[in-house]
């Protein structure tokens, strides 16, 4: 060999031998998905397009037909939340039919890639198929519909779901539970929270059980009512393991400052705190792209919710309520708002991306 590549090699075996610095990014010849770049044992989700709005828009299920978009889910996340197939309605369309497919094929996707799933969700006032909400049941077969459900869909993927948001939204903004929407509260109810809790622990003792709400990122009425609920749960032995904010935000509204103050109280009583659903939404000018300022705003949200959770014992997981605008909710939801997550159509990235990245690096 000649000296001057024995040199080269010689230095080669050098570098690869050196420590890493800490700050320095394992890339091997790409650039470093999020997943990658968070700490360990720290997860990094995202919520998985399909059902619910998707069936509106021309498109295919995302899921199932966009292959780089299956290539970026499975590369850049180390979570996954089904964004509509564990629904009732997509789960249960019949009272004795019930219809795994689309979750299934979640599930296993998710094992394939190494990642842990979010369950979402088993009590919620929201999409819950017609032949449950327009009829006539009385509260012994309710009780007993809503039993065999909890069982069946837990049972079935008993050890494959890290955390299962058990009830979704139960509460109003001034801190009532939704009595009126919510059938299961409405008609057998609020001691039926605690059932629910129990049979999904029984069928799966290893799940974290949680509960799930929208404009509790801050400390107010709502999450004031989660903290004495979930006290008073405790105290009962009931089986309630983590609190999640969604962290649905609009730049409209400002960032909840108190963030990690609300998350702390949950997490001081030996709580999971969780970000389920993340997305920074804003108001689109009349040409329907942001302007710099709004990304930069929008990135400085983003930052300041993972930020928050990194900072927080026991807050591990962090999940954006899908990565592209291109399937993005927002738009089908929020009239003139739009632009709320990381990436672009063509799943180009913004700026909240490369933060997120940062960020998670940053907390290694
Ligand atoms: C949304 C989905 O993103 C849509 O596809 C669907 O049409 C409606 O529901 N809080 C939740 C999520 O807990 O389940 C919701 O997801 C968004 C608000």
């Amino acid at each position: 060999m000649k000296p001057f590549r024995l040199l080269t090699v010689a230095l080669t075996a050098l570098a690869l031998l050196a420590p890493l610095p800490a700050t320095a990014s394992p890339t091997h010849g790409h650039d470093e998905s999020l997943r990658e770049a968070a700490p360990r044992g720290f997860r990094i989700g995202t919520a998985v397009a399909g059902g619910g709005h998707h069936e509106t828009m021309p498109y295919p299920d995302p899921f199932t037909a966009d292959k780089p978009y299956r290539k970026l889910l499975g590369t850049e996340f180390s979570s996954v939340s089904p964004e509509n197939q564990m629904k009732w309605e997509y789960l249960h369309p019949e009272r004795d039919r019930y219809d795994f497919t689309a979750a299934d094929a979640i599930v296993r996707f998710a094992q394939r890639h190494h990642q842990v799933v979010r369950g979402h969700t088993l009590l919620w006032h929201s999409q819950n198929p017609d032949w449950l909400e327009n009829s006539d049941f009385t509260p012994a077969q309710l009780r007993s519909i809503l039993r065999d459900h909890v069982r069946k869909v837990v049972g079935r993927y008993r050890g494959q779901i890290q955390q299962w948001d058990v009830a979704n939204e139960i509460f109003t903004e001034t801190g009532a539970l939704r009595t009126t929407e919510n059938i299961w509260l409405r008609e057998l109810g609020p001691g039926i929270i605690a059932d629910v809790f129990r049979w999904a622990h029984q069928a799966d003792p290893h799940a974290k059980l949680f509960f799930n709400d929208y404009g509790v990122e801050g400390v107010n009425a709502k999450s004031d009512a989660y903290l004495a609920l979930i006290q008073q749960l405790r105290a009962q032995g009931v089986p309630v393991h983590g609190f999640s904010a969604q962290g649905h935000l609009s730049l409209r509204y400002g960032f909840p400052a108190d963030l990690e103050t609300n998350l702390n109280r949950f997490s001081a009583l030996g709580l999971h705190t969780a970000i389920t659903e993340v997305d920074v939404r804003m108001d689109l000018p009349e040409s329907g792209v942001p302007t710099d300022a709004q990304l930069a705003q929008q990135a400085d949200y983003y930052q300041r919710m993972l930020s928050a959770c990194l900072n927080v014992r026991g807050c591990d997981s962090f999940t954006i309520w899908g990565f592209t605008d291109k399937y993005s909710w927002v738009p089908v939801f929020f009239e003139g708002e739009g632009a709320a997550t990381v990436m672009w159509d063509d799943f180009s990235r913004k700026p909240a991306y490369h933060v997120l990245r940062s960020t998670l690096a940053a907390g290694r």
